[in-house]
């Protein structure tokens, strides 16, 4: 039986005497003007399933034995009076899907009935007075269907888990005093407001990636570190950080957040210039007052609807045509000198033959190189597939390196040939090709190396037709390439003390072993940086146009961010399956994809057609905008190396959750050494 008297103007208190309608299954009085206490016998209702009270001026406390007789699926009873706390057994009989008792005056803890409510759909406690630690079974992901939990302005304590339930579209938690770290939000979620609470840590690396929320709103928490560089990736059209303790660069990735509309950063620890990348971005609510910000704001915020957006940053300023409010004008900048002193490394200088392997290779074997057996032909020589006897195993496949004793060409070579002997002997690295031994002689110098049998990445994306290549290659393995490349490389910036910056990181250069797993090779450019970020360390002469940042134009010299930049290439040829430098001297990879994207957006087109499958289309699009904002012009705003490892492996997690594990490394390590 069902009684709806719902919208109308009754007064006066609910009668007692629908407590005895015990056939009763849905009770709807709301938007009425009754008063008074709700009768208790109504909680007694063996059949209820369904009471919706809400709209009206009822008072008192809510059917202590409420959910107990009956098994109760929905409860709306917001904008009363109500007050005491929720019904001990509101979800006892484990139907529960709605509860929603917003604007009232409930208080105490939630009952522990909820620990078991695994139906929950929709939370909306807010604007009550409830306390004490949030039950962590709700946040629980096994078959967890929550998907809406708005629990602002009350006064709960307690931390998350790092991971969000996936159905979770909207978190509201606002004014509540939550702790411990910012949850991962990926899956569904929409919205995560949770401002004024006490979250602290860093703003996760792995926001990015999955993650599908659109408001995102941290501010007045303790949230310190900087801004990840992946940001760039969400779609966000709100972010407020404010009234944290952020530190560090706006990254300039906020150039890609292209629906963005309200963004406040205001009172924190930032610093550096506005990047102009910002100029792209059509704001309509901008603060980044309260922090260290310094140099002369982009042009596009230089006008008077941005007057209230910069307040107590000592060091901007504006252009002399540009007038603001309280903006000083900017002074022309003078040349501060290069910095000449050249902290050239000392390679070694007497190696003549370095046994850095125990690898017995017969030399007379490696003296029949011969252009039958030539697979390749690099900068400083060529490649030859041999085959060597290995006393332990037999036979044993090799690839060999000859540089050329040349006359005019010795210094130069000599060179490559000391930087791989020396790099390559020092490092080891699953993701980075093994030099086993290299012999000199008065014509030649030979390198060994272990044999890749599916050749370079170029071939595989490039020169199809000029390998024996049944099919091309599938999503899953570009992903896993480009995880491998990041490892490799991390491992050379971050573990490697010295770092190792490598300058020649290209397709042609990323060897596939016979499972498709990706090595670097090539080491004759490395370079060993005094120090990690040093941007005086190296020299930048040579690398390859297409795959070479624009830094190597005006300062020639560079960081380990060269190869952060052509990392982005190759990530942008995996996706896009177009060459790095193609069509002449206008052409080269990252540009194009930064004036696609800056004109379409991001659409089906940019992709390789080989990896349309819709199953992986948004994942790819993520691939292409982290190859753009790896390739950004600024070496200081390109994400470390690190940051673009974290960025990827969020797919391995996803796809490992969906099942794939197979197709996807099941390392669990995020860095092999
Ligand atoms: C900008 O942020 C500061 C500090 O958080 C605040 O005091 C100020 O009112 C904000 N300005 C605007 C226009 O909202
Ligand atoms: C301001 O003036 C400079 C030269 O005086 C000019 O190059 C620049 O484009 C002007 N900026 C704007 C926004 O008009």
């Amino acid at each position: 039986m069902e009684l709806d008297v719902s919208s109308n103007k009754l007064t006066g208190a609910i009668p007692d005497d629908f407590g005895k309608l015990v056939n009763l299954t849905m009770l709807f009085l709301y938007k009425n003007q009754l008063h008074g206490s709700i009768p208790p016998s109504i909680g007694l209702l063996p059949n209820l399933i369904d009471i919706r009270l809400f709209d009206n001026l009822l008072s008192g406390s809510l059917l202590p034995e409420l959910g107990k007789h009956s098994a109760l699926g929905n409860i709306e009873v917001p904008n009363n009076n109500l007050s005491g706390e929720l019904p001990d057994y509101l979800c006892s009989n484990r139907k529960l899907y709605d509860i929603v008792v917003f604007n009232n005056r409930f208080s105490g803890k939630l009952p522990k009935s909820l620990d078991g409510c695994y139906l929950l759909e929709n939370l909306m406690l807010y604007n009550n007075i409830f306390t004490g630690e949030f039950p962590k079974s709700l946040w629980s992901v096994v078959t967890n269907r929550l998907s809406v939990v708005m629990i602002q302005n009350n006064n709960f304590s307690g931390t998350f888990p790092t991971h969000l339930p996936w159905n979770f579209t909207r978190l509201d938690i606002r004014n509540n005093r939550f702790s411990g770290p910012i949850p991962t939000l990926a899956g569904k979620m929409k919205v995560f407001q949770a401002a004024n609470n006490l979250l602290s840590g860093e703003i996760p690396w792995d926001l990015t990636g999955t993650s599908q929320v659109v408001e995102l709103d941290l501010s007045r928490n303790q949230i310190t570190g900087s801004i990840p560089m992946t940001i760039g990736v969400l779609k966000l059209n709100t972010l407020n950080l404010s009234g944290n303790k952020i530190s560090g660069n706006i990254p300039a990735a906020f150039g890609f957040m292209s629906v963005l509309t309200i963004l406040d950063l205001s009172s924190n620890a930032l610093s550096g210039e506005i990047p102009k990348e910002i100029n792209k971005l059509r704001l309509n609510f901008l603060n980044l007052s309260m922090n260290h910000l310094s140099g002369e704001i982009p042009t596009s915020l230089q006008n008077g609807a941005y007057e209230e957006s910069f307040f107590f940053n000592p060091g901007l300023c504006v252009s002399p045509n540009n007038s603001i409010r309280n903006l000083p004008i900017c002074r022309v900048r003078s040349n501060i000198g290069d910095d000449t002193s050249r902290r050239l490394i000392t390679l070694f200088s007497a190696v003549a033959s370095i046994m850095v392997a125990g690898l017995a290779v017969d030399y007379d074997v490696l003296s029949g190189l011969s252009e039958q057996n030539c697979v390749g032909s690099g900068r400083s020589g060529k490649v030859y597939r041999i085959c060597a006897v290995d006393g332990a195993d037999g036979n044993r496949i090799l690839a060999v390196k000859k540089i050329w004793n040349g006359q005019n060409l010795a210094e130069n070579l000599e060179k490559d040939f000391l930087a791989e002997v020396r790099i390559l002997g020092e490092i080891r690295h699953t993701n980075i090709v093994k030099l086993l031994c290299c012999i000199s002689s008065s014509e030649a110098k030979l390198l060994v190396y272990e044999y890749m049998e599916n050749g370079s990445l170029d071939q595989w994306l490039h020169q199809r037709d000029r390998i024996v290549a049944p099919a091309p290659l599938d999503w899953l393995k570009r992903l896993q390439i480009a995880i491998d490349l990041a490892r490799g490389l991390c491992y050379m910036h971050h573990d490697c003390s010295p770092a190792i910056v490598h300058r020649d990181v290209k397709s042609a250069n990323i060897l596939l072993d016979a499972e498709f797993r990706a090595k670097i090779a090539d080491f004759g450019l490395a370079r060993i940086l005094v120090k990690a970020g040093d941007l005086k360390s190296v020299s930048a002469i040579g690398g390859t146009f297409g795959y070479m940042p624009p830094e190597y134009g005006y300062q020639r010299k560079g960081n380990e961010k060269v190869d952060v930049y052509s990392f982005g290439v190759v990530l942008l040829e995996l996706t896009t399956g177009r060459v790095a430098n193609g069509g002449g001297a206008e052409y080269c990879l990252a540009e194009w994809a930064w004036r696609q994207y800056q004109e379409y957006g991001l659409s089906i087109d940019l992709l390789d057609e080989d990896i349309r499958d819709p199953a992986y289309i948004e994942d790819a699009f993520t691939v292409f905008t982290l190859g753009v904002i790896c390739t950004g012009g600024q070496p200081s705003l390109r994400p470390s190396m690190k940051d673009v490892l974290y960025a990827l492996l969020r797919f391995e997690h996803k796809y490992r959750e969906r099942g794939q594990q197979d197709t996807v490394s099941e390392e669990t390590s995020l860095l092999e050494s």
